[in-house]
């Protein structure tokens, strides 16, 4: 038994979100996209359901007991009909935490994905989805890594409008943020966004139409998440600055911001200026679409 795949860096290339229901959570509308950069996750023969995390950002998870590895498989292994060997995971954390990137949910889903290739008999894709859907706002869209447009708390999914691939840097200035706390900050603000899917076109041909098209949208947690932690205002502030960024914007509840950029050689351009910069940032160049091999 052996597996490795990559589980992709999810960004919300926009974010409405509305007042909350009685039971706190907000509806949502969401473009999501997907890197090709990402922590990576693998499966090995093990005789205990264990998950060993290593990596530059390893350090930041709590601790093994609230890893979503470990409660996706568990979840999927309660769904087995028949024993299951049981597995070990490594996860290569190289994506900050809590960092508006889905990290944890990519992370499941690319545990459900592998797990589900050694059960015997293997389970099909709805049963993945409900447990994915189990886990969390963004466990369901961040099971395939493919683009999609999330609604309802995030778990209700349509595919997204044709995209180009897009050339994009992913920025955070090295500070967590608690979604719970950006949600209340966003209630306390008490400014809520109309949660209609915006109308758009069945494809977008360009990175210029994608952003022109953005600049008609929003992340409506952006404010929330400045007033909490006034670093994110400032990558923001940097990133528009520079020509090469035909958009700049925050994904999910922060602080990573990203931009899109017109060709891989403005990317590269654009991180390397950031890095210089701003040396304490985690800078990445990466590919914006989905799903990547
Ligand atoms: O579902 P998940 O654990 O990812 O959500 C984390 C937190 O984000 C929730 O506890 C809630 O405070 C907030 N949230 C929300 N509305 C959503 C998604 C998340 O209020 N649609």
């Amino acid at each position: 038994m052996a597996g490795d795949t990559l589980a992709p860096a999810k960004i919300n290339l926009f974010l409405h979100v509305g007042a909350p229901g009685v039971d706190g959570y907000h509806p949502l509308c969401s473009l999501m996209v997907f890197a090709d950069a990402g922590d990576r996750v693998s499966l090995h023969e093990g005789d205990a359901l264990v998950v060993k995390v290593r990596g530059p950002f390893a350090d930041q998870l709590a601790g093994e007991g609230d890893n979503l590895v470990l409660r996706a498989a568990r979840a999927l292994l309660a769904k087995a009909r028949g024993p299951q060997a049981l597995s070990a995971f490594t996860l290569d954390k190289r994506l900050p935490v809590a960092a508006g990137l889905g990290g944890g949910s990519s992370d499941a889903g690319a545990a459900l994905r592998l797990l589900r290739e050694h059960m015997t008999p293997r389970l099909d894709d709805a049963e993945l989805e409900s447990v994915a859907a189990g886990l969390g706002a963004d466990g369901a869209a961040c099971l395939w890594g493919r683009p999609v447009l999330a609604q309802g708390r995030g778990e209700r999914l349509s595919p997204a409008p044709g995209l180009p691939v897009l050339e994009a840097v992913l920025v955070n200035p090295g500070v967590s943020v608690s979604t719970p706390a950006v949600y209340a900050a966003f209630d306390a603000a008490g400014i809520f966004g109309d949660v209609e899917p915006p109308p758009m076109p069945e494809a977008f041909e360009s990175v210029e139409e994608l952003a022109g098209w953005l600049a008609t949208t929003r992340n409506d947690l952006e404010a929330a998440a400045v007033a909490l932690a006034p670093a994110i205002g400032d990558v923001l502030a940097t990133l528009s600055d520079e020509p090469e960024a035909l958009i700049a914007r925050m994904s999910g509840s922060g602080a990573t911001c990203f931009a899109l950029c017109q060709s891989e050689v403005e990317a590269e351009s654009l991180a390397e200026r950031i890095m210089a910069m701003k040396p304490d940032w985690w800078v990445q160049r990466c590919r914006l679409g989905g799903p990547w091999g």
